[in-house]
């Protein structure tokens, strides 16, 4: 996204002539950046080529990830659904590994059906599930476990997945035991380790205390897993002064562990490949003076985008057109929703707003439109891909009468 003639534009389209041709609020994704992040997250790791899994739970958008399935990657699903929309998208089912703690029969069943890659299982009754059903299928289905490595992400906590007071995964000692109930098997074949601690991971650190671990482990269970499904978790800029992930020294930590174990890496990122595509268009409809704040309510609000409200998380917000003002203010940038954490951010020294001007929130590629709901009975919006001057409809605007 950059001003082009003082207007915010995305590739080679005015934000301003979105708002105006397809309303607001409205998702926009460029394809150009897309394409770009997967290149570098293939270049990072080039020397091992490992296996991408796209974490369809950071965005749902079925023309999208068919766009990522082109592009090369596979799928990390973690529902029914997600496996549905990843096949329809046409993700071959050997390129898609299925994680989550509360995998259901049905889900289960429904995936050996599919042949996928891997079930990645996290408790030794869901090893059992699966046994029981594989075997009733007269079938040898391929499994990894998820070990919880008990090690500290260095992210919120809210979502952080791989201390030992998470839910995700079993413990080492469950662990050993799982692989040596795997072995005796008929219906199950162990082929993958997987871990996954956490998310928006900016500090390489956690991630080479993992590789450490995992080595010992393996050492200690003496199997040879055909795969390390390493997780997602590496985590983005939303915010100039946020760090980056140093993304050579988590490269040379995998190198290192390769050394001794010869599998093949897996990776399920999710915000590293999505997040900073996306762009969620708003209009500013009233401003509202009361006492020293002045608030901005936006037609965009927490059902739309949940982050904010959800993890008090920070999120750039640029006006569609730069004003030949030297105006600023601070503004308190809210939605109509009726929860007070329905609330953006503030904006300091912002060029003066006026009612019915767009401004836009950066960076809601991942787990924005996914974690979207109907709250306040609010239709969902709409979602654009943008590829240079193209604009393509990729999910239409909901409708109330979709709703009532
Ligand atoms: N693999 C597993 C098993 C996961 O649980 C997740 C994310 C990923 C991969 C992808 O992680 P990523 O590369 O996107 O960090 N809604 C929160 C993030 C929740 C992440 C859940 N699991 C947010 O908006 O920050």
């Amino acid at each position: 996204m950059k001003y082009i003639n003082k207007k915010l534009s995305i590739e080679k389209v005015a934000v301003e002539n979105i708002a105006k041709k397809y309303k607001t609020p409205t998702y926009c994704y460029s394809y150009r950046q897309l394409k770009e992040n997967i290149r570098n997250f293939k270049k990072n790791f080039k020397s091992f080529s490992p296996l991408i899994c796209f974490s369809v739970k950071s965005n749902t958008n079925v023309n999208l990830i068919k766009e990522i399935g082109k592009l090369g990657l596979g799928a990390d699903v973690v529902s029914m659904g997600e496996l549905m929309i990843a096949i329809k998208a046409g993700i071959k089912p050997k390129k898609i590994v299925f994680s989550g703690v509360g995998k259901t029969s049905n889900e289960i069943d429904y995936a050996i059906d599919k042949n996928i890659l891997l079930i990645n299982a996290e408790s030794e009754s869901e090893i059992k599930e699966i046994e029981r059903i594989a075997k009733s299928k007269k079938k040898k289905v391929h499994v990894g476990i998820r070990l919880n490595p008990n090690t500290d992400a260095k992210t919120l906590k809210q979502i952080s997945t791989g201390k030992k007071e998470n839910k995700f995964g079993v413990n080492e000692k469950t662990f050993c035991e799982l692989v040596k109930y795997c072995k005796g098997s008929k219906n199950i074949i162990l082929k993958c380790l997987s871990v996954h601690i956490g998310s928006q991971i900016l500090d390489h650190r956690p991630y080479e205390k993992m590789l450490r671990i995992l080595d010992k482990i393996i050492n200690k269970v003496n199997h040879k897993f055909e795969f390390i499904d390493l997780g997602g978790g590496m985590g983005i800029s939303y915010n100039n002064n946020d760090k980056k992930l140093n993304y050579k020294r988590y490269n040379i930590a995998i190198k290192k562990f390769l050394k001794n174990n010869k599998s093949k890496i897996i990776f399920e990122p999710g915000r590293s490949i999505i997040g900073d595509t996306g762009t969620l268009v708003s209009k500013v409809i009233y401003i509202k003076k009361s006492g020293r704040k002045n608030f901005v309510i936006i037609n965009a609000a927490m059902n739309d985008f949940m982050r904010p409200a959800l993890y008090g998380a920070s999120h750039k917000m640029l006006p569609s057109v730069k004003k030949n003002t030297n105006s600023k203010k601070t503004y308190e940038v809210v939605g109509p929703i009726c929860e007070s954490t329905d609330k953006f951010t503030t904006l300091k020294s912002f060029q003066e707003l006026e009612e019915n001007d767009f401004i836009v929130i950066c960076d809601v590629g991942a787990y924005g439109m996914s974690l979207s709901s109907n709250y306040n009975l609010r239709p969902k919006p709409i979602e654009l891909l943008i590829k240079g001057s193209k604009i393509k409809i990729i999910r239409k605007r909901q409708k109330h009468k979709d709703l009532v």
